[in-house]
């Protein structure tokens, strides 16, 4: 089987751990404050706050933000329900924005139109390990006075016009669950370079405690721990090799791909560096198979593969029960059609060929 995704965890991590499991020390301490100053270099960005997930790492941001009831935050359609839950948790209503055909991000052509006075906030997300379309976006939102939160969850190790995803605008929000481009199990970070915001994250964090039992606001218990953290500083090192592997597998997939009539491969800007947290084929009109089929028969076949998204976050029922509502004519069309194939780095040249292979097989007629 060639799965879909796999932590690399080697003898780095154990180390790490065995050290912080010795000292004594596990929750949040000298690790998590080592893993944020070099998240925060790696990056360019003056403040890092680890926390538990990247769910709490959005709903911190916003929080810092000063996101509440009465007030919309613009996001994409096509996304982990997080995005929009997140908004709902402050009490704000998400606004629907659609997505661009090709990137599947955030459509900036389309942002203008869905901005309004409550807009207190521009959330894109780096879909499947690709930067939004950033300088629009920012152009859009920064008219208005309106903060951009980036959702990064997907984009460790991602870059636009040289710039690393996390590092685009006012606050960006990173996960580093298990099948992410780097891990800590669990485990999210909140980046800026905003000393109020960042002091802000870091009371939300903690319980609102500046210092030890005095609250100052209604937080929570978001910290990130230890042992997390040391897993995180020894897949930080790593991460741009990672990356570099998980670019040369997508090469090689798109090169085997390229030319089958009805499906198409991921694109990348020339203006990005695409960290492929995932590589996502869209199956189209006269494909031979439907895209249930596809998956199906690969899966059947021993490779990892699974549909994306299955619709618009709008239309999923904890939504529609709010009467939170949406209309993404793109992003309806385009989800029925994608699906998801390996290219983590434990993927190797010879698994290349063989889901290229597969693919080629499903593609035949006669
Ligand atoms: C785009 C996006 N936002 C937010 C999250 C939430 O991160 P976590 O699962 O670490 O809570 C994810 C996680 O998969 C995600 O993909």
């Amino acid at each position: 089987m060639i799965p879909i995704a796999r932590p690399i965890l080697g003898e780095d991590e154990v180390a790490a751990v065995r050290e912080v499991l010795a000292s004594g020390m596990l929750a949040q301490g000298p690790k998590v404050e080592a893993f944020e100053k070099a998240f925060a270099k790696d990056l360019g960005r003056k403040h890092a706050i680890a926390v538990t997930n990247g769910t709490a790492a959005l709903h911190v941001a916003l929080l810092a933000h000063g996101i509440g009831p009465g007030q919309e935050v613009v996001i994409p359609p096509l996304t982990f329900f997080a995005t929009a839950s997140t908004v709902l948790l402050c009490g704000a209503k998400p606004v629907f924005v659609d997505i661009d055909r090709s990137s599947y991000n955030m459509d900036p052509t389309k942002l203008a139109s869905v901005i309004t006075r409550k807009t207190a906030a521009v959330m894109p997300v780096h879909l499947y390990g690709q930067t939004a379309e950033m300088d629009p976006i920012l152009a859009a939102a920064r008219d208005r006075g309106i903060p951009v939160i980036e959702d990064a969850a997907q984009a460790a190790g991602a870059e636009y016009h040289g710039k690393k995803a996390g590092n685009l605008g006012d606050t960006a929000c990173f996960s580093f669950y298990a099948t992410k481009n780097m891990t800590t199990g669990e485990g999210g970070m909140i980046v800026t370079d905003d000393d109020r915001i960042a002091e802000k994250a870091r009371l939300f964090r903690h319980h609102g405690q500046p210092a030890k039992y005095e609250h100052i606001l209604v937080g929570f218990n978001y910290r990130m721990t230890d042992i997390m953290a040391a897993i995180g500083l020894a897949q930080l090192a790593k991460l741009d090799g990672w990356v570099k592997q998980r670019r040369a597998n997508a090469r090689a997939l798109s090169k085997g791909l390229d030319g089958i009539e009805g499906l198409v491969p991921p694109s990348e800007g020339n203006w990005m560096v695409h960290s492929y947290y995932q590589y996502i084929v869209r199956r189209e009109e006269p494909f031979p198979r439907s895209r249930e089929e596809i998956v199906q028969d690969l899966t059947e076949d021993g490779i990892g593969c699974r549909p994306s998204y299955p619709m618009p976050l709008y239309k999923q029922k904890a939504l529609r029960d709010l009467k939170i509502r949406g209309r993404c004519p793109v992003a309806d069309e385009v989800i029925p059609g994608l699906f998801e194939l390996p290219v983590h780095p434990g993927v190797g040249p010879a698994e290349v060929e063989r889901i290229v292979a597969a693919v080629e097989e499903l593609a035949r007629t006669d």
